[in-house]
């Protein structure tokens, strides 16, 4: 499909639309809430899709046709950018996601298209990728309690357990390492903020350059701001060449 790289294409509008419209917002309250399930996806849905969409637009930008995305953690908030690369920009997308219950509402809802989360590891990924989607995962207190305070400032020096907070970030940074060596040069992370400083710390290890873009786009869900990473050779306009 050609296409307008200002704004999204209108089958995408449509297509995320119509998903967000058939998620089952009833089975997924739990995933993300203790209580108040109902309530929280009336107030997110829109703001998912929203922000969502415009985060799609920007990656739009930057990424080739037919190229090869790893997202790592992708739930609802990453319907939007999933659709575009798949619809508009005929990538293959790999979505891994550890929630079992969000896995199952997400493929359901995705039966129309070709689009298919997977329950597994993401350091299960086979092959290149010149996209790693990392959001919101390397700090996420429901896996890294002793770990995500520290990521978010907030570490207490008389409640740090250092033994449980090295076995995480040991996990961390395999992870990390897992992803980044699928990562085809030049390539392109997108992550928040909060996680930049793992992939600073793969690049300046394996010394390979990287770039930080200099915008951040709000998120819907957890609310740390999605930023833009690129790694390896770099064109003077920000895109990542196609892969070889
Ligand atoms: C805090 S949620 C963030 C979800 C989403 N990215 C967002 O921003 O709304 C973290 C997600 O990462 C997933 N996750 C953590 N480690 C993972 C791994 N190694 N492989 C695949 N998914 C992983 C969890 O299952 C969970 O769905």
């Amino acid at each position: 499909m050609k296409g307008n790289r200002t704004k999204l294409a209108s089958v995408t509008r449509r297509l995320v639309t119509e998903i967000y419209g058939r998620l089952d917002y009833e089975a997924l309250g739990p995933v993300y809430c203790y209580e108040g399930g109902d309530e929280f996806w009336r107030a997110k849905r829109g703001p998912c899709d929203r922000l969502g969409s415009r985060v799609a637009v920007a990656l739009k930008k930057k990424l080739e046709r037919g190229g090869r995305s790893l997202y790592v953690g992708a739930g609802v908030a990453e319907l939007p950018t999933l659709i575009m690369e798949t619809v508009e920009l005929s990538r293959t997308v790999e979505p891994y996601n550890l929630r079992r219950a969000e896995v199952t509402v997400l493929n359901r809802a995705c039966h129309s298209i070709p689009l298919t989360f997977r329950l597994a590891d993401a350091a299960s990924a086979k092959g290149r990728f010149d996209h790693l989607w990392i959001v919101s995962v390397l700090n996420d207190p429901e896996r890294f309690p002793h770990l995500s305070p520290l990521s978010y400032g907030r570490g207490n020096p008389l409640t740090l357990d250092p033994l449980k907070f090295g076995k995480e970030r040991r996990i961390v940074r395999a992870l990390v390492a897992r992803c980044m060596g699928t990562l085809a040069r030049p390539g392109l992370v997108t992550t928040t903020t909060e996680e930049i400083l793992w992939i600073a710390e793969w690049c300046h290890r394996h010394r390979v350059p990287y770039r930080v873009g200099k915008r951040n786009y709000p998120t819907a869900l957890v609310g740390d701001p999605i930023c833009f990473i690129h790694i390896g050779r770099v064109e003077k306009n920000g895109r990542v060449k196609r892969l070889k």
